[in-house]
């Protein structure tokens, strides 16, 4: 079956951090492990190029847009092959293939009489690229995330017939379109009270793309950025349109909890009204905190830096640590204290023991060949697989973990050792080895899409007829 996930895709104001790694991972790892259950899989990520927020950044560095945009885009491109992302595609918004696309379902959306156009009296927030409501500002008129001031907008532009979406839209939010569920909660809250219908389109600014039926402007970001989902589709395979396949398929979402509204209430209401199909789902995650649990910012010297994280303990480690110490859809704390206790204990210890005691035993008490024996059988695939299609990815790590857990338990009740030293205890032997390498083998495929470079070197180990010992999985660090 196919199966389409995506990342939002992130602002080129500035360079990639953590927020902008976690989400990418949490969407790499069900990318891998819907693959490796045999799903034909399309993993989406890019970059959001357009708009004020890119505009503004670029006017304070003295750049053209389109030099910040090409500069910025590089380091998320670059980031991918970095945090092993197994993108299919990354798309740029200010693509000409997306532009077209963008322009011509949005004409459709004009054509089938859901845009007008009026006077936009109101509060905008130029680095969210959102107008804000009463409920969302802060005291005189501030943004509540950026904590500047808003900017009084008086323009006539084109607006999109949000209203007209109301009753489908509180049916769609009685199913579950948006997960967890108390992500759920928040989204119906918006539609809460009568929706108002929106700005679809900013006179004031050129970046971005142009209107089909009033080229004096163009629409605004947010409508240009969601697009991405679905006009990427189009053209991401060369010399192919694969929309009717993933688009088609159960299409997931995954977000951080900054960008709900856009995504919950605006994004099904464009596609309605354009009479294009809905995603399966949004999957809303939460937000990584610095150690002192406040929102991570340079100034308050809280940042995680993934390279510095990647530099020292691994790609796999950051892939796992971030999925282990935070549950996926809360917020939660960080830090390279954090790490460093998940590395040593987790991996180094649990995981990167049991697996070169297990090879090594094998290879002591039966010369590396895995004895033809009965294993027990301590699977938690079921449980973990169906934790994985909930998208309860922190669930699903812990699930495999107690098979770690459970296995290292076994190694001490078994004691292979002390087996060893009775020839009438030489079955006894044969099915704990056998036990020990049937069960590794799972943990290893569990953890596969998690860490895909140190299990695969595992996998291989274990798939050899004579197994060989390895090199410490997640060698001790020398502690300064
Ligand atoms: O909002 N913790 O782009 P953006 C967890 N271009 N995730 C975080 C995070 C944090 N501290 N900080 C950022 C935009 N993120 C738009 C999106 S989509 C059609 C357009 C992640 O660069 C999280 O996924 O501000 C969040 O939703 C996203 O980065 C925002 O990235
Ligand atoms: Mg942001």
């Amino acid at each position: 079956m196919a199966f389409y996930v995506t990342t939002p895709i992130y602002y080129v104001n500035a360079a990639p951090h953590l927020g902008h790694a976690y989400s990418t991972i949490g969407a790499d790892i069900l990318a891998r492990h819907m693959r490796q259950r045999g799903e034909d899989v399309f993993f989406l990520t890019g970059t959001d190029e357009h708009g004020e927020p890119v505009a503004q950044a670029a006017e304070r560095e003295g750049v053209t847009p389109r030099d910040l945009a090409d500069r910025n885009a590089a380091r998320f491109q670059d980031l991918m092959p970095r945090i092993n992302a197994s993108n299919d595609f990354f798309i740029r918004t200010s693509d000409p293939r997306h532009v077209a696309r963008v322009q011509e379902v949005m004409q459709r959306v004009h054509d089938n009489g859901h845009v007008y156009k009026g006077l936009y009296e109101g509060w905008y927030c130029p680095r969210c690229a959102d107008f804000k409501s009463e409920a969302e500002q802060g005291p005189d008129h501030t943004c509540l995330i950026h904590r500047i001031a808003l900017t009084r907008e008086e323009e006539e532009n084109y607006f999109f017939q949000l209203s007209a979406f109301q009753e489908r839209l509180e049916q769609l939010h009685e199913t579950d379109f948006v997960q967890p569920s108390t992500r759920a909660n928040e989204a119906k809250a918006f539609i809460g009270q009568w929706l108002q219908d929106i700005s679809l389109t900013r006179g004031k600014i050129t970046w971005g793309v142009t209107v089909p039926w009033d080229d004096s402007h163009v629409f605004y970001v947010w409508f240009d950025a969601l697009l991405n989902y679905y006009t990427a589709l189009s053209y991401a395979r060369p010399g192919e349109d694969v929309t009717d396949t993933f688009w088609g398929a159960p299409t997931h979402h995954l977000i951080g909890k900054d960008i709900l509204k856009f995504h919950t209430i605006y994004w099904p209401a464009l596609l309605m009204a354009a009479g294009i199909d809905l995603p399966r789902q949004v999957f809303v995650h939460g937000f990584l905190l610095g150690h002192d649990n406040r929102k991570m910012s340079k100034s308050d010297g809280n940042v995680l830096d993934p390279f510095e994280v990647m530099e020292k303990f691994g790609t796999d480690a950051l892939r796992f640590y971030l999925m282990r110490d935070v549950a996926f859809g809360e917020d939660g704390a960080v830090s390279m204290a954090a790490v460093e206790r998940r590395y040593e204990s987790e991996l180094a210890n649990d995981l990167g023991n049991l697996a070169s005691r297990t090879i090594s035993m094998i290879g002591r008490y039966r010369d590396g060949v895995v004895p033809d024996a009965e294993p027990e059988d301590f699977s938690v695939t079921q449980a973990f697989d169906e934790q994985m299609a909930s998208f309860a990815i922190y669930d699903a790590l812990e699930t495999a973990w107690t098979l770690v857990r459970r296995l290292n338990r076994y190694v001490e009740e078994q004691a292979p050792w002390a087996l060893a030293k009775d020839p009438d205890k030489a079955p006894e032997l044969d099915r704990a080895l056998a036990t020990l390498a049937h069960n590794l083998r799972e943990v290893a495929d569990l953890l596969q899409p998690f860490m895909p470079a140190k299990m695969d070197v595992l996998l291989e180990a274990l798939a050899k007829d004579r197994l060989e010992k390895i090199e410490p999985l997640f060698p001790k660090l020398a502690t300064a």
